[in-house]
């Protein structure tokens, strides 16, 4: 849920009244629609003394200039803002000042900052969007971020690692209220900051291939399978056993796939064999134990999943599959992954004889009952009759 923060006093429009009944009845429910607004605005929003605060006109004419820095212990801080990148900013475009999240400064020479290392000053300016944007505080408290701030790793991200508050553009579009195209192809790299080696693969896979080569964004991006400000640990054993439901949310999506000539089925065949079952019937069951079953990302790896017909890693291959299975059945040889169907339902192309076996069987088994249930019932009835006939011959 997200909430919209006005910053200035909401406007209420009064029609010129007829009479001094619709007068009074229109000012007091503009007086209450007012009242409402005021009470769901928080009060830092909507500062009454706009006026008398410091223009960013009168911060950026020293804060354009290049080559201005800040010393902060035995580093160099710049402190040089772009006015245009500034200004293309979503906080410049909703009218946010430098001095709404700059609260303490408001003249130069400015108060003196005693952190001494960039990190630490960055750290303390960490609350700043807490002001405005309550809901994510909350929503970040459990994520592994955090976690990992909160045990001392500083080189967890806050807020302003992966929103730089100077040039953040919008991304909920204001129309469609959901991630604008342009955001969504940038998410990788957010994240590319700190976990290089991840976005290096992801990059590479077909997925990650789709976003960055073609702009594709039918695929996922880090957030689609991990969450943003919610990410939790995805080692857990109920991550694990949930990847399938993950995959499916696209892979089961005809809308999608069919675009792409891929097969919907995948799902439902992995379901239908054995790994696939088990873990099923186990993350029903024990959603939170460990299952040494095969998932999605066993067979085709997590961030650089391929093609399956790419040569060198495409789980097509015999060769790339096996070692795949060997993970999990050391003994296997090479016919051993020909044993198993794979994702194909049986068709005359792939697997001609399982295919004609279960023809042969569609057609025997309902001959075989049906022929059966007709001379039960006939002979059935033939002994009602014989019988009816006798007791009229007695
Ligand atoms: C007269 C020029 C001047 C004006 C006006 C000015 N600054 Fe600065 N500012 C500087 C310089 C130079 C530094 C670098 C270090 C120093 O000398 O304090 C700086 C540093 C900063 C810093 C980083 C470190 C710190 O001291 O906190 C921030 C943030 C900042 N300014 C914000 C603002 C804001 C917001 C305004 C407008 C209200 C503003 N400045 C107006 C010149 C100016
Ligand atoms: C949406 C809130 C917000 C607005 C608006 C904003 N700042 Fe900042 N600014 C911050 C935060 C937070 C930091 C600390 C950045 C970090 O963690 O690296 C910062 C850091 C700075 C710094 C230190 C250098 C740096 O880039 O880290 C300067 C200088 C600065 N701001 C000046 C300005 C000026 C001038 C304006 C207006 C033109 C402005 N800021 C508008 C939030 C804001
Ligand atoms: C003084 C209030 C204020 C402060 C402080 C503030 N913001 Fe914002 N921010 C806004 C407003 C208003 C919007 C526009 C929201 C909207 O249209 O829904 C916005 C939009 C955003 C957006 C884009 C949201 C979207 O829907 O596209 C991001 C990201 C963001 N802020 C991050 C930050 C970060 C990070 C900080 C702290 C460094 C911060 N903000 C501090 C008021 C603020
Ligand atoms: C690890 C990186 C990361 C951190 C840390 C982070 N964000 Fe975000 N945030 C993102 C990404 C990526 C998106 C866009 C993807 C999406 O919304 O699905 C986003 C979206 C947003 C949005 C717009 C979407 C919405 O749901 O309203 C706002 C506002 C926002 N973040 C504010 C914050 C604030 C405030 C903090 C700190 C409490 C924060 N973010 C911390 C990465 C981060
Ligand atoms: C500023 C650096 C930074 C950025 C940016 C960042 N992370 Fe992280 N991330 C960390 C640190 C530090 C940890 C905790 C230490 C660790 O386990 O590696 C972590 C942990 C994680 C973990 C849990 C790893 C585990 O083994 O439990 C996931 C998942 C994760 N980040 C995903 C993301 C995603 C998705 C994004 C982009 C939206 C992102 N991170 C952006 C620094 C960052
Ligand atoms: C298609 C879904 C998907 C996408 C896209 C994805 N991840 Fe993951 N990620 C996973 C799964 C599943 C795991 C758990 C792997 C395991 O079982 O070890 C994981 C594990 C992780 C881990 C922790 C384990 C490790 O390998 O260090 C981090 C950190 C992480 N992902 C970050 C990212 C980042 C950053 C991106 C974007 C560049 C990303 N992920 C894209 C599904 C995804
Ligand atoms: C957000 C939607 C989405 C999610 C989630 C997703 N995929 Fe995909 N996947 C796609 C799209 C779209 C393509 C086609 C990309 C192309 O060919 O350009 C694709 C392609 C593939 C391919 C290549 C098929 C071929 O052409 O040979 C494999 C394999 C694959 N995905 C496996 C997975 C697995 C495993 C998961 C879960 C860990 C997953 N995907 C999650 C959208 C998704
Ligand atoms: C035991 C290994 C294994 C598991 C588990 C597995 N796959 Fe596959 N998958 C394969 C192989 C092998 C292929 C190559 C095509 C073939 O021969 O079936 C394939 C093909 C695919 C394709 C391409 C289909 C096409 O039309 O080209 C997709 C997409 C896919 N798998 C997704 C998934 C998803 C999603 C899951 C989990 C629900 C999953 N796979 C589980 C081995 C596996
Ligand atoms: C993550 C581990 C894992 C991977 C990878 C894996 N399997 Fe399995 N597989 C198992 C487990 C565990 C069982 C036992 C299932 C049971 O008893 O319910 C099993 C059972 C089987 C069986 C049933 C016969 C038997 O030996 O019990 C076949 C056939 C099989 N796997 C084929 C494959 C093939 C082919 C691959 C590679 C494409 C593969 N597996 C990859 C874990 C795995």
């Amino acid at each position: 849920m997200r909430h919209r923060i006005p910053h200035r006093p909401p406007r209420t429009r009064i029609h010129r009244p007829r009479s001094v009944q619709t007068f009074i009845l229109l000012l007091g429910l503009g007086l209450f629609a007012f009242a409402l607004t005021a009470l769901a605005t928080p009060a830092q929003a909507a500062p009454a003394y706009q006026e008398d605060k410091p223009s960013n006109d009168f911060c950026l004419a020293c804060h354009q200039q290049q080559d201005i820095a800040k010393t902060l212990g035995n580093e160099t801080l710049p402190v040089t803002i772009n006015p245009t990148q500034f200004g293309r900013s979503v906080h410049a475009q909703e009218n946010i000042l430098c001095v709404d999240c700059h609260t303490d400064i408001s003249d130069y020479p400015h108060p003196t900052v005693r952190e001494n290392s960039i990190r630490a000053y960055s750290l303390a300016s960490a609350d700043t969007c807490k002001e405005c944007h309550e809901d994510k505080y909350e929503k970040i408290q459990d994520s592994v971020h955090q976690v990992a701030f909160d045990a001392g790793n500083q080189g967890a991200p806050i807020c302003a690692d992966c929103h730089n508050p100077h040039t953040q553009p919008r991304l909920i579009g204001r129309e469609s209220g959901e991630l604008t195209i342009a955001a969504r192809k940038l998410v990788p790299e957010t994240c590319a900051e700190c976990h290089v080696d991840i976005y290096n693969n992801y990059r590479e896979s077909v997925h990650g291939k789709a976003l960055t080569e073609e702009g594709n964004v039918d695929v996922p991006t880090c957030v689609d399978c991990h969450g943003v400000h919610d990410i939790h640990d995805p080692t857990t054993a109920s991550f694990h056993n949930s990847t399938p439901g993950l995959c499916a949310k696209c892979h089961e999506n005809a809308e999608i796939m069919d675009k792409y000539g891929i097969s919907t089925n995948v799902v439902n065949t992995y379901v239908a064999d054995f790994h696939g079952a088990t873990v099923k019937l186990f993350e029903e069951q024990y959603p939170d134990q460990p299952t040494n079953k095969a998932v999605c990302t066993d067979c085709h790896g997590v961030h650089d999943i391929a093609k399956t017909g790419n040569p060198a890693t495409g789980v097509a291959m015999q060769e790339n599959l096996l070692t795949k299975c060997q993970r999990c059945h050391p003994g296997a040889t090479a016919n051993f992954p020909a044993a198993w169907m794979s994702h194909y339902e049986p068709s005359p192309e792939h697997y001609p004889i399982v295919y004609y076996v279960n023809l042969f069987y569609k057609f025997f088994i309902p001959t075989v009952l049906g022929g059966m249930t007709f001379f039960v019932l006939t002979d059935i009835y033939r002994r009602i009759v014989n019988r009816a006939k006798g007791r009229k011959h007695a």
